[in-house]
C-alpha cells in the first residue's frame, strides 16, 4: 500500500501549549545531538491531538527536532500507526484481519465497517464521524475477532455487536472496551478451569479494561490537559522536567549527528526545557529570578551584550531572562548557575562579563560593543 501525504492539507499546525510542554520534556530524554530520537513520540502526540498527521504537523515536529523534513517524512510514511489522511471525528476503527481473527469472523466485521462507515478503508463516512482500516495482528488473538477503536480494544466481537458499538459511539457514549461476550479476560468461554480460588474479590473488569474505564480517553483527542494517570516520566528516578543535565559525559557531545549532511541538526543541540528550580540544586549556584515573558511584551535586545548572539539570546529568553536589569542584578552564585545551564555555551557569562555590560545598558548607557552595533 502506498503511503502518501493527503491531497488536502491544513494551512498550519501547532501543539496546544500543554502538548508542546510535554513534547519539549520528551526531547530532554535523549543525549545531546540525538534529539531526533524523539521523532516518534512527538509525531504520535501530534496525531493524538489532531487525529491524523498532516504535512504541517510533520514539518512542525521536524523543526522542533532540528531535522530535515524528508527525515521526518520518512518516519511518518514508514509506520502504519501514523494516519496520513483525516480520520473520523468520533473514531477510527482498526479491524484485525490476521489469522485468528480471520477464522473467527473478521470478514464479517469488515462487512459492518463497509456497510456503516464507508466502502473503502481510510474513507470517511458521509457524516465524517467514522473511518476504518484493516490492520495486522494486534496481539489479542485469544479474544478474536477484535477491533481497536481509538486507544482501546473491543474483543470477542460479532458483527451485530460491532454494529451496536458504532451506533453507541455515534450517539455519544463510549461502550466499555474488552471482551464483548461476557468473558472477563481470555479464560475459556465456559469459565476458568484453573486458578479458580480467590476470584471473588476481583475487580469488576480485567486490568486493561479497568485502566481504559478509569482513564476514559478511548476516543478522546489529547490536548495535554488530561490528568496523567501515571507520574510523568520525568518525575521518575528523581529527575524532573528540565532537570539539570546529567554530569556523565554525553556520548554525542561535539559529534555531528549525520555525516550525510541531510539533517540540519548539530551537536550539541540546544536544550529547550526550562531548568526546574527544584532540581537546579543539583548543579552549583542559585537560579536567578526569572519571568514568564518580557515585561509589557517587549524584551531588551540582549545581543547588545558582547558575547550574546541570536542563539544565546534565545536560550536566555527560554530560561526566563529578557531584560538588561535582570542580568545586571545577578550575583556570583547566580552567574555560576546560568553559566552551567547554557548548553553548548557554558562559561560565557563570566568570560564576557555580561553583568558589567548589562549594568551599563540597564542604566541607559552604551558599551563600546553596543555603540558599534548601532
Ligand atoms: S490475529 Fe487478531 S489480534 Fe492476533
Amino acid at each position: 500500500m502506498l503511503r502518501r501525504l493527503h491531497s488536502e492539507q491544513p494551512e498550519s499546525f501547532a501543539f496546544t501549549p500543554a502538548n508542546r510542554e510535554w513534547a519539549e520534556a520528551q526531547i530532554t530524554k535523549y543525549p545531546e545531538g540525538r534529539q531526533a530520537s524523539a521523532i516518534i513520540p512527538l509525531l504520535w502526540r501530534a496525531q493524538e491531538q489532531e487525529g491524523w498527521l498532516s504535512r504541517p504537523a510533520i514539518e512542525h515536529v521536524a523543526d522542533m527536532l532540528g531535522m530535515a523534513y524528508i527525515r521526518a517524512l520518512e518516519v511518518a510514511t514508514f509506520y502504519f500507526m501514523f494516519q496520513l489522511q483525516p480520520v473520523g471525528s468520533i473514531a477510527h476503527v482498526q479491524v484485525c484481519g490476521t489469522t485468528s481473527c480471520l477464522i473467527c469472523g473478521a470478514e464479517n466485521l469488515i462487512g459492518v465497517c463497509k456497510d456503516k462507515i464507508a466502502e473503502k478503508p481510510h474513507q470517511l463516512s458521509t457524516d465524517g464521524k467514522f473511518s476504518w482500516e484493516e490492520v495486522e495482528c494486534l496481539g489479542a488473538c485469544g479474544n478474536a475477532p477484535m477491533v481497536q477503536i481509538g486507544k482501546d480494544f473491543y474483543e470477542d466481537l460479532t458483527a451485530e455487536r460491532l454494529a451496536e458499538i458504532l451506533d453507541e459511539l455515534a450517539a455519544g457514549t463510549v461502550p466499555v472496551p474488552g471482551p464483548q461476550n461476557g468473558r472477563y479476560g481470555a479464560e475459556p468461554l465456559g469459565g476458568p478451569t484453573t486458578l479458580t480460588d480467590g476470584n471473588e474479590n476481583a475487580a469488576k473488569y480485567n486490568a486493561s479494561v479497568e485502566l481504559a474505564v478509569t482513564i476514559g480517553d478511548t476516543v478522546k483527542r489529547i490536548d495535554g490537559t488530561e490528568v496523567p494517570l501515571l507520574k510523568p516520566w520525568t518525575d521518575q528516578g528523581g529527575r524532573a522536567v528540565g532537570a539539570a543535565p546529567a554530569k556523565e559525559p554525553r556520548p554525542a557531545a561535539g559529534q555531528p549527528v549525520d555525516e550525510t549532511g541531510t539533517t540540519v541538526q548539530e551537536a550539541p543541540a540546544k536544550s529547550t526545557a526550562k531548568p526546574d528550580p527544584e532540581t537546579a540544586a543539583e548543579i552549583s549556584g542559585t537560579r536567578p529570578q526569572w519571568i514568564d515573558g518580557p515585561r509589557e511584551g517587549k524584551a531588551d535586545d540582549l545581543k547588545k551584550i558582547k558575547g550574546i548572539g541570536p542563539k544565546l539570546e534565545e536560550m536566555c529568553n527560554f530560561l526566563g531572562f529578557y531584560h538588561f536589569d535582570q542580568i545586571a542584578n545577578w550575583t556570583a552564585e547566580e552567574v555560576a548557575w546560568v553559566d552551567q545551564n547554557l548548553e553548548g555555551f557554558k562559561g560565557r557569562v563570566t568570560r564576557d562579563d555580561w553583568v558589567a555590560q548589562a549594568k551599563i545598558l540597564a542604566d541607559g548607557g552604551e558599551t563600546e560593543f553596543s555603540a558599534k552595533k548601532k
